[in-house]
């Protein structure tokens, strides 16, 4: 049943199990674990795209200068963290993601990062507002209800803090952020880029069949308005495929 619309104190921490983080015994991976981790094998290729870096350099530039600790949610290869490692030197960064396989690429990347096996699909590990600032790219759409997600992380969001989200439309197309990408380098680039790219075919079209089942969720931008909070949307990302909003407890003035 769909939970758009509804008040985010209604959706508050309902259903929400904890997840077993401490069990002694290993957990069966789900399929949608054992999808991103085989994901998480070629997604270099992804992270090679300029429209995706692009997007991650627009996510950066709304990150409060003052944050101090900071949560990556979805957080995957860590490229986004990576990032914030340079422009955000000393804060405490996170990074929670159910995938082992993308979480171990994460802690390679950024020493020192609070890294967390976890399902965005439960109860988050952290108290209530723990974080300055939480980012979340292309990770939204992936969990079972956005809006359950958005009122979680809002719980562990401080008062004064704002999540920063680029999550496709409902509309968006892969082959359109390899256009720009072939735009913007290139003709020898954009052969080697597009021959790498071509193992990240498969989970792509994978991840669009089920955007039109709505399993996962490309969100219309009334449903972006629904999800709880605050919410201010700030220019598309991703070649235009990508919503780009920032979701905040109060009515708060962004200073960057
Ligand atoms: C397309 S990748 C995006 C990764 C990264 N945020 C980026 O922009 O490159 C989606 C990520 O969300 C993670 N993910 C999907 N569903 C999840 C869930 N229910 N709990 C935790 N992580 C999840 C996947 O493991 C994957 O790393």
């Amino acid at each position: 049943m769909s939970t758009y619309g509804r008040e985010i104190s209604e959706l508050q921490h309902e259903n929400l199990e904890p997840f077993p983080y401490e069990s002694r015994f290993k957990r069966r991976s789900s399929p949608a674990e054992r999808f991103w981790n085989w994901y998480a094998k070629v997604y270099g290729s992804v992270e090679n795209l300029s429209p995706y870096k692009d997007m991650l350099q627009a996510v950066v530039d709304l990150v409060p200068e003052s944050a101090q600790s900071i949560l990556d949610a979805g957080c995957g290869s860590g490229a986004l963290l990576q990032k914030l490692r340079r422009s955000h030197p000393e804060a405490n960064l996170s990074g929670i993601d159910f995938s082992d396989e993308m979480l171990a690429k994460s802690r390679k990347r950024v020493p020192g990062l609070n890294a967390c096996q976890g399902n965005l699909n439960m109860q988050l590990p952290y108290p209530d507002e723990k974080f300055d600032c939480i980012v979340c790219t292309n990770a939204l759409y992936a969990v079972e209800s956005p809006q359950r997600l958005m009122s979680e992380l809002l719980r562990v969001t401080k008062n004064s803090g704002i999540v920063v989200v680029s999550s496709p439309k409902r509309r968006a197309r892969g082959t359109k952020i390899l256009r720009r990408h072939l735009t913007d380098v290139s003709v020898i680039s954009g052969v080697i880029d597009m021959v790498r790219f071509s193992t990240c075919i498969i989970p792509n079209v994978l991840i669009e069949r089920y955007a039109r089942d709505r399993r996962y969720h490309f969100l219309t931008r009334d449903e972006v308005e629904n999800l709880g909070g605050h919410v201010s949307i700030h220019a598309d990302t991703f070649a235009e495929q990508n919503w780009m909003f920032t979701i905040s407890k109060n009515r708060i003035k962004l200073r960057n």
